[in-house]
């Protein structure tokens, strides 16, 4: 049984003082508001839900409302970025990406050269088979973890670059990041800017988490849905640019 997991919570709310005070729950760190706690030993889910705490992910419980919270995603990821891989099934995700790339290949009517990875994290993909003859960029809204991408060979895109696309990409992925559902606005957006016109992005929405709510988000937005299925990770959506 694992002993340490980690918690999310705002800053100097109560959930965050009424945590603290137990002998077991150490501040791990904190910034933008939101704080990262340690708590070690027997998990107690039941109180933790009591406190308005979800299950994120495997050891990682999160405030409801910060779920989605850009600055709260990016203090998690930033705080894992080390010890990353220790924290998933590496395996799962490797399988995941492949799966993604083949989707775009098989989606896009031209040979795929270049594609971005939207929400990178560690740099993972640099182990998928599919991505080996495709020159991959990362992007992630954690510059902390993008940072271990880079260290690991991944070319990566900073917030500026990502933010202005020239139709420079043939295809793009998302691999359990996209239903985390931060910025799904804006985050279309950025990607459909890095599109060629013909080009596909991939994406998968584990457990199906917030898969309604990012397809409702394509309403009157620059992308459109090409296709959706489910598979072992969760529904899979492609996209393409709006007509
Ligand atoms: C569970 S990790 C997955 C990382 C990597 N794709 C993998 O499979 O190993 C989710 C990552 O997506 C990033 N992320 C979530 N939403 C994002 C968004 N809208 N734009 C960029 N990065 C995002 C998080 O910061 C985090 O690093």
């Amino acid at each position: 049984m694992t002993s340490l997991w980690t918690l999310v919570v705002k800053f100097e709310s109560n959930e965050y003082r009424k945590l603290l005070s137990k002998a077991n729950v150490e501040l791990r760190r904190c910034g933008s508001g939101v704080s990262i706690l340690s708590w070690r030993g027997a998990p107690d889910e039941r109180y933790w839900k009591s406190l308005g705490l979800a299950r994120l992910f495997e050891t990682v419980w999160v405030a409801a409302e910060l779920s989605s919270n850009r600055a709260a995603v990016s203090e998690l990821f930033g705080s894992l970025s080390a010890e990353y891989g220790s924290v998933i099934d590496t395996q799962r995700n490797v399988d995941c990406y492949n799966f993604l790339i083949n989707t775009c290949i098989q989606y896009y009517g031209f040979p795929v050269l270049n594609l971005l990875d939207v929400g990178c994290g560690d740099g993972l993909i640099l182990r998928a088979s599919a991505a080996r003859s495709i020159r991959i960029v990362g992007y992630d809204l954690s510059a902390e973890i993008a940072r271990v991408a880079q260290s690991r060979g991944l070319e990566v895109l900073s917030d500026a670059e990502f933010f202005s696309g020239a139709e420079d990409f043939d295809a793009v992925v998302g691999c359990y990041s996209m239903h985390y559902f931060v910025e799904p606005y804006s985050t279309i957006g950025f990607v459909s800017k890095h599109l060629k016109h013909a080009g596909v992005w991939a994406m998968n929405f584990h457990k199906n988490i917030m898969f309604d709510r990012f397809m409702g988000c394509l309403e009157g937005a620059e992308m459109r849905r090409i296709a959706d299925f489910e598979t072992n990770f969760g529904r899979v959506l492609v996209a393409g640019r709006a007509l």
